[in-house]
């Protein structure tokens, strides 16, 4: 059984998880560490025609949560103050983190109410684009806007003249700006609810500019809860050099049309070396393919005189010290992802839940965060070599994702993988692959399908990676 936390467990635990009365605590000083005050609030921004959105979820009062920067292997305290009357939990997606810290209701945390604080300490071995979001009443706050991008910067600057964060999502809203149902129920059990409007930095196809000639670090963060994007960047010479936060030991040409585009489920990241064009004026697009005809993401601008640099003058990321699995030894064990209309609904206690039950994982429903005795999928001993076997017997696309550990996923049956560590692979229809990785990270870690839809009516479950 796990241990599952209630509120008055979580008031006996100990280090970081001290939780807040339900009034503001006093700052504890961070002097000596860096970190970040995160409050959680409602929102409201204008996305089109000065019509007025309402009802956001940020961590700034207009604007979408901010890129939080930390550096590796150093201590970052983000302490997460809920303002919302519902409750939350704030998960940092793809940091192989202390267990404790990773933001899962019941599993890892009790949920926070209002007023609630929790001090995140956060900590990561891998440089990186990560990204943030609640992982409780997940459905509505991440919709409404509360996804955001972490940086884990290298130790050694890696040489770019500048860097783009672009945080890709979508809301679902009509043409006055107001919300449309967030999921139905006819997209929870297909490919999930899609948004009705794309944005960039919670923006439509905007416009950066950066120097002539110079090289611009992309670090593209896919955090929708349904679209998959498929991203090309046409006439650029461009590189893709990490994926899912994680270097690739070689450069990959980026794809410059929609036949050949770089597949971005939620959840996924990429990091993509632009080298601009030397004449001032000139211009870059970013593009996903999308139903009807490509969408401009992103625009850059060439300005100034050329900085004259060159593709070449790049070498690949520093590697992350993720432990290589042994896979003459390695354990192999098998998960399938599938339709269960048929299963009870799923509990999600304080955390919320959808009406539904349409998928699963080795057939069973995900029972729902807040129900007790629920045992885990499979439990690894401590450094173990491991192969999951990841079929998808569904005709749906999957991203599954699974806190705690990076894996590589190391065959398909339906195409040639790059060699690459990642958090979160995308399962196309029918496909199933096999990740290894070393279970060196001790406790109970959440994986699930990253279309929220498919995660809340049925698609998710937990791993144990036992201390010993
Ligand atoms: Cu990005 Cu379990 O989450
Ligand atoms: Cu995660
Ligand atoms: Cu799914």
């Amino acid at each position: 059984m796990r241990k599952h936390i209630t509120r008055r467990t979580a008031l006996g635990m100990m280090g970081g998880t001290a939780l807040a009365a339900t009034l503001p605590l006093a700052r504890r000083s961070l002097a000596s560490t860096a970190g970040t005050e995160i409050d959680v609030i409602s929102a409201r921004y204008s996305f089109f025609d000065g019509k007025i959105t309402e009802g956001l979820i940020s961590t700034l009062p207009d604007a979408p949560p901010p890129v939080i920067r930390m550096k590796r292997n150093e201590p970052f305290m983000a302490s997460v103050t809920n303002r919302l009357e519902h409750f939350t939990t704030m998960h940092w997606h793809g940091l192989r983190l202390p267990n404790a810290m990773d933001g899962v209701p019941y599993l890892t945390q009790f949920p926070l109410g209002q007023d609630e604080r929790f001090d995140y300490e956060l900590f990561s071995p891998d440089a990186g684009t990560f990204w943030y979001h609640p992982h409780c009443v997940t459905m509505e706050q991440m919709a409404l806007g509360l996804t955001g991008i972490l940086i884990v910067e290298e130790d050694e600057d890696p040489g770019f003249d500048s860097e783009i964060p672009l945080n890709l999502r979508d809301f679902r809203l009509d043409g006055e700006g107001r919300w449309l149902d967030l999921w139905t129920a006819r997209g929870a059990a297909r490919g999930g609810t899609f948004g009705t409007v794309m944005t960039t930095n919670w923006q439509l196809s905007p416009d950066y500019q950066a120097g002539a000639g110079s090289l611009v670090r992309l670090r593209v963060a896919a955090t929708d809860t349904t679209r998959i994007y498929k991203l090309f960047i046409p006439n650029a010479q461009a590189k893709i050099i990490a994926l899912d936060g994680h270097p690739l030991p070689e450069l990959i040409d980026m794809p410059s049309t929609e036949d050949t585009a770089l597949f971005l489920g939620p959840g996924q990241r990429a990091d993509i070396a632009v080298l601009m064009p030397d004449t001032e004026g000139q211009q870059i697009n970013v593009m996903t393919d999308a139903p009807g005809e490509p969408h401009l993401l992103a625009r850059m601008t060439s300005q100034g005189s050329s900085m004259t640099r060159s593709l070449s003058d790049l070498s690949p990321l520093p590697a992350n010290p993720v432990p290589e699995p042994d896979l003459t030894s390695a354990r192999l064990e098998e998960f399938v992802f599938g339709w269960s209309p048929e299963g009870d609904l799923p509990n999600n206690g304080l955390c919320g839940s959808l009406p539904y039950t349409f998928w699963s994982i080795n057939r069973t429903p995900w029972a729902g965060d807040a129900v007790e005795g629920v045992g885990p999928l499979a439990t690894f001993k401590r450094n173990e070599s491991v192969v999951m076997r990841l079929r998808n017997e569904s005709p749906n696309d999957h991203p599954i994702h699974l806190h705690g550990v990076a894996f590589r996923p190391i065959r398909s049956n339906k195409r040639t993988l790059p060699p690459y560590w990642t958090d979160t692979v995308l399962l196309q229809r029918e496909e199933t692959i096999d990740i290894a990785f070393v279970a060196d990270n001790p406790g109970d870690w959440a994986f699930h399908c990253h279309v929220i839809e498919h995660q809340k009516t049925g698609l998710a479950g937990y791993i144990r990676i036992l201390d010993s």
